[in-house]
């Protein structure tokens, strides 16, 4: 059992921060003053605590207002082994409840940890520079100042920070007063900020230069980066942003509640993005895009990262939950948002067709074994989120179970439902049942006992569709890939593809009886979190047919392939059944469709992996599958491509380089040859190409480590890594390990984790 922490929420509420920061850059240190009004609560007491640290604390005082007026009281910090990240202040005489204000000096380091108040380190003109930036989620505010650090404990915040006088400062609300200090610094006040909890507070600092706009309703949106990056670059991502947050005001039905929005790119930055109130912070790959040498797959990662923060603003800054064990009400959300905010803005992406591409696919990979979190698990301390959320849970399973929710109860219901719950709860705090409540309401439905068995409860079902004729048994019971299951049972809306008797499945086996016996599939578009499993060959052959001729539509079939690929791992079906299914299809016109299919193949290669003859079978498949579609696309985009048709073909070349054809290899290395640096070729190629020149040993890694370690484009970066990463040879595969993870330290601390996944994924660097 892990340490559990005290709630401080329970005995102070603050209601206004009033906090001074100075920043040394010089130096590494901040010093600090804050003064927090609230209501001390509960039982008298002569202590009063706050959360902080690594933070010296240099003065405390508590003043009581009384109706006789204030009495200023001297606090004593006394020292406790057992207390944890706090501050615990003494007073001599007993506080009673009542409004108080606690004023502390405090002063701390800046560290390189990329959380609290941290340095990002870039290069600008052959000059290191820093900029200073926050990161406070999920619990990292009392690195910086002494506070309650719970997201219960809202309250205002004025702050005041004092900086070098020749950078920029952001920070949630815009700038209320400026001034220069008799010392050449600059005094900056921004405005009070709304109600809201610690971990949405954030900062800037730097030389940062941005491009701006405006919604329909005057809300200024900017962007920011580095002066190191073109400002043209921040374009895409400042448009998306204004399109965005005009759409969910609308979805919402409620407005945005600040008079500006920035967001800003950070050279270092631990995850991808941050949602802080007013002041969304990015790594430079999710903001950041070339208008001259333009990738689909890079804006529509920036656009899904910009709609998860921007849906945040509603669905946990407006309205947050009371502690973190509900973290998914914040993140399962904004997971599904970002879907269903670009599927308006962007028809022509099909983002239903890349939600069951990420989000189907990692929540059922990673929900079958034994061992894994519930969505909604029990969290003592804010330390322990780190390891109870696993992406794929929260993210993925989460947001898959919301759209569950939205097929089973409709949108309209859903928009109503998210209507009134923010007006109920806006500036506070909720648990699940609130927002089960609203929904209900709106749809006439049970939807607690719906939603509470799929999110407490960890794993997935497994449907056995057993038939006789017009009749189907359906019997539940939990899919397991690593040990057998024991019962288990969740409430399945069926959501199957023709009129059935029940739509929704609460017992464990179900009988239907149907008007005919023709086949019926359900789960129809996949957004039941379940593995279906048709027993009789019939409604077999009937899944081969609608999946070959593509009578049942793209997410549908995606779903498919994932059930043949779970249920082969899981010995179900044998894998050469379902490989059977799968070269069935090489006329699919969808490329999500086509990362399905490509699935169960990586699993036979990793399965024979070493065994020279099986690997050269499955290049053979490869090639058959691919070679008709890369025929017709070729290598370059045409302007009246499809964003379908340009996905497409960055699959079948990469089909049919992995299938080492010789000419689309000589292709690829005349690319190589005649490109001057890796900027030069076309983003969505860039990784192709290197990773050909790599495993045939053309590849100059010196020069091309140089423009790595030169560069300041992240999304260069990446394509380097993804492509050197594909080397085949011991000589090669040394060289890059050193130059990347290596003692060269070429490589950002927020990208070792990316250049980790790549080399353990090349079966030649894996040991
Ligand atoms: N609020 C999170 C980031 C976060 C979560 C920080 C928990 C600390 C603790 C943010 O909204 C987020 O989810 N970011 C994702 C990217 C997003 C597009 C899925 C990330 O950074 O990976
Ligand atoms: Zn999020």
């Amino acid at each position: 059992m892990g340490k559990s922490a005290p709630r401080l929420a329970e005995s102070f509420r603050p209601e206004n921060y009033k906090l001074s920061i100075e920043i040394d850059a010089k130096k590494m240190l901040f010093s600090g003053k804050v003064v927090i009004s609230g209501q001390k609560i509960g039982r008298p007491a002569k202590r009063i605590t706050l959360h902080q640290k690594d933070l010296k604390i240099t003065s405390a005082k508590v003043i009581k207002q009384g109706k006789t007026g204030n009495e200023t009281i001297e606090l004593e910090r006394i020292n406790s082994q057992k207390s944890f990240d706090e501050v615990r202040l003494h007073s001599p005489t007993l506080l009673y409840p009542g409004k108080y204000t606690v004023e502390i000096g405090f002063s701390g380091h800046i560290t390189e940890q990329m959380h609290g108040l941290y340095p990002c380190n870039y290069r600008h003109k052959g000059k290191e520079k820093k900029l200073f930036a926050t990161q406070f989620e999920s619990h990292h505010a009392r690195e910086v100042f002494p506070c309650i650090d719970e997201p219960e404990a809202k309250a205002t915040f004025d702050l005041t920070l004092t900086t070098p006088a020749t950078e920029s400062v952001l920070s949630n609300t815009p700038v209320k007063k400026q001034l220069e200090t008799q010392d050449s610094r600059l005094k900056t006040e921004f405005e009070t900020t709304p109600v809201m909890s610690t971990y949405l507070l954030a900062f800037a600092v730097g030389e940062i230069h941005r491009v701006t706009s405006k919604t329909k309703d005057g809300v200024e949106v900017n962007s920011w980066a580095t002066v190191a990056q073109s400002k043209s670059h921040l374009e895409y991502a400042n448009k998306e942003a204004v399109d965005v947050l005009e759409f969910f005001t609308d979805y919402f039905k409620t407005p945005f509640p600040l008079k500006k929005l920035d967001q800003i790119a950070l050279p270092d930055f631990d995850s991808m993005a941050m949602e802080n109130w007013g002041l969304i912070t990015y790594r430079e790959v999710g903001l950041l895009a070339d208008p001259g040498n333009r990738s689909q797959s890079g804006e529509q990662l920036i656009s899904l990262v910009v709609a998860h923060e921007i849906s945040h603003q509603w669905f946990g800054n407006l309205v947050t939950m009371k502690w973190w064990d509900d973290l998914w009400l914040n993140e399962s959300f904004a997971s599904i948002m970002e879907y269903v905010c670009l599927d308006a803005l962007h028809p022509d992406w099909h983002m239903w067709e890349n939600f069951a591409e990420a989000d189907m696919i990692a929540a059922s990979n990673r929900d079958v074994t034994s061992n894994v979190q519930a969505v909604k698990s029990k969290v003592n301390h804010p330390d322990e989120l780190f390891t109870l959320f696993d992406p794929s849970i929260v993210y993925a399973k989460g947001a898959r179970l919301i759209k569950m929710m939205y097929d089973f109860i409709g949108e309209d219901a859903i928009r109503t439902g998210l209507k009134s719950y923010f007006k109920e709860f806006a500036y506070k705090n909720t648990v699940s049942d609130d927002l089960w409540r609203h929904f209900s309401k709106a749809s006439g439905q049970d939807v607690k006992k719906l939603m509470d068995p799929w999110l407490t409860q960890s794993g997935m079902p497994l449907l056995n569709i057993h038939r006789n004729d017009r009749k189907l048994d359906i019997v539940q019971k939990r899919f397991l890939l690593d040990e057998n299951s024991d019962s288990q049972k969740w409430p399945i809306p069926l959501l199957a593809n023709k009129k059935i008797p029940t739509n929704l499945m609460k017992e464990e086996k179900l009988t239907l009886e149907l008007d005919n016996d023709e086949p019926v599939v359900f789960n129809r578009s996949g957004s039941t979190h379940a593995v279906v499993n048709y027993e009789s060959a019939q409604d077999k052959k009937y899944l081969q047919k609608v999946t070959s001729d593509r009578s049942i539509d793209s997410v549908g079939r995606m779903n498919l392939f994932n059930d043949a690929y779970l249920l082969s791992r899981h010995g179900s079906e044998s894998l050469s059944e379902t490989l059977e299914l799968i070269e069935n299809c090489a006329e699919e016109d969808r490329d999500s469709v086509w990362q399905l299919m490509l699935r169960p193949l990586a699993a036979a290669k990793l399965f024979l992996e070493g065994d020279e003859k099986s690997e050269q079978a499955i290049k053979q498949i490869k090639l058959k599958l691919a070679k008709k579609h890369f025929k017709n696309l070729g290598w370059d985009d045409r302007e009246t491509d499809s964003p379908n048709t340009k996905a497409l073909r960055v699959t079948m070349t990469a089909l049919m380089l992995q299938a080492e054809e010789k000419t689309v290899v000589a292709e690829a290395l005349s690319r190589y040859k005649n490109s001057r640096q890796v900027t030069d070729l076309p983003s969505e190629q860039r990784s192709l190409i290197l990773a050909t020149a790599v495993k045939n040993k053309k590849a100059d890694l010196d020069k091309i480590f140089e423009e790595y370690t030169s560069t300041n484009r992240s999304d260069v970066q990446r394509s380097i890594a993804a492509g050197l990463t594909a080397a085949k040879d011991a000589a090669s595969i040394k060289k890059i390990l050193e130059k990347s993870i290596g003692k060269d330290e070429v490589v950002r601390v927020q990208d070792i984790p990316m250049w980790f996944a790549y080399l353990m994924r090349n079966q030649y660097s894996r040991s």
